[in-house]
């Protein structure tokens, strides 16, 4: 059984990179009328109560998301933070996972698969996301499942593999869920979150990405202290494959300033870097 729960990381750092770049992709995606298919492999229960005792005993969204509460923000960071606080009378009670983030900027036309494995999470996911029209929740096996939903059927789509890396293997899954992905669907944009830790798959991931069969990629990365001696999470990153072509300059403009929000040493930083991109 896993035992990863995310509302105890709800609207931490890694949360605040990860969902700003899928809010930034999916608002570039809506431009068109076409309709547009989400697919969310990991997909978690969908929204967090942050008074919860989970979140409230790690703290984590005060040093994520808190730290972009009552802060001028450029258009791409308030887009995101619009979304998260999409209620102003609740103000930050809640944080929306990836689902609900989605759910909240697409449209009719658009359509929600939402893949998730642990049952209390499931539970949870059916009760916030079930009952609407454009969404279907599927249990089971996120890395298996997704095979079955390429190429969706509009021939348009964003996928995100969120995994929480709890089991090793999960590092070459993701590797080959991509690189299958990207046989059946080599034109949909695909997001993958991954970790910084100290810890030598990791370390590895980044490189190995670059190794995918993709026409187009771009890799972001947000340090937000020292890396530590032992296995603690001292970033993350995000790696796009089809990135939309406006994507590199916004994060150019935001991600000083997302780093000046949420560093927590003088160590913090920031990477960018692509396929036909120089690094930062
Ligand atoms: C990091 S959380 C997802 C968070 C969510 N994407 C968000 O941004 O709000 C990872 C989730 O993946 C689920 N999970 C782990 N292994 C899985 C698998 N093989 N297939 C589907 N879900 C899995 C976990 O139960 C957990 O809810």
């Amino acid at each position: 059984m896993l035992s990863y729960r995310h509302g105890f990381h709800a609207g931490n750092h890694a949360d605040v990179l990860k969902h700003w770049l899928l809010t930034l992709c999916l608002q570039y995606l809506i431009r068109k009328d076409k309709p547009l298919y989400y697919l969310d492999t990991h997909a978690g229960a969908g929204s967090y109560d942050l008074r919860a005792a989970t979140a409230a005993r790690t703290g984590e969204a005060a040093l994520g998301i808190g730290r972009l509460q009552g802060q001028d923000l450029p258009a791409g960071l308030a887009a995101y933070r619009e979304l998260v606080v999409a209620d102003a009378a609740q103000g930050l009670r809640y944080y929306p996972g990836s689902p609900q983030l989605a759910a909240r900027l697409l449209r009719p036309q658009d359509r929600l698969r939402l893949l998730e494995l642990h049952p209390t999470e499931l539970t949870q996911l059916r009760k916030r996301l079930g009952s609407d029209p454009r969404v279907k929740i599927l249990d089971g096996d996120g890395f298996t499942l997704l095979k079955g939903l390429l190429p969706p059927p509009s021939r348009r789509g964003l996928v995100l593999l969120d995994p929480s890396y709890e089991l090793k293997d999960d590092y070459r899954r993701v590797q080959d869920t991509l690189r299958q992905g990207l046989e059946r669907f080599a034109t949909g944009v695909y997001l993958l979150w991954y970790p910084l830790l100290n810890l030598a798959p990791c370390r590895r991931l980044s490189q190995q990405l670059e190794k995918l069969p993709a026409a187009q990629w771009l890799q972001v990365q947000l340090q937000v202290q020292q890396p530590p001696a032992g296995h603690g999470m001292y970033g993350s990153g995000v790696f796009i494959i089809n990135p939309p072509w406006t994507l590199r300059a916004q994060l150019e403009q935001e991600l000083p300033v997302l780093l000046s929000l949420l560093a927590q040493d003088d160590s913090a930083q920031w990477r960018l870097w692509g396929s036909e991109l120089g690094s930062k």
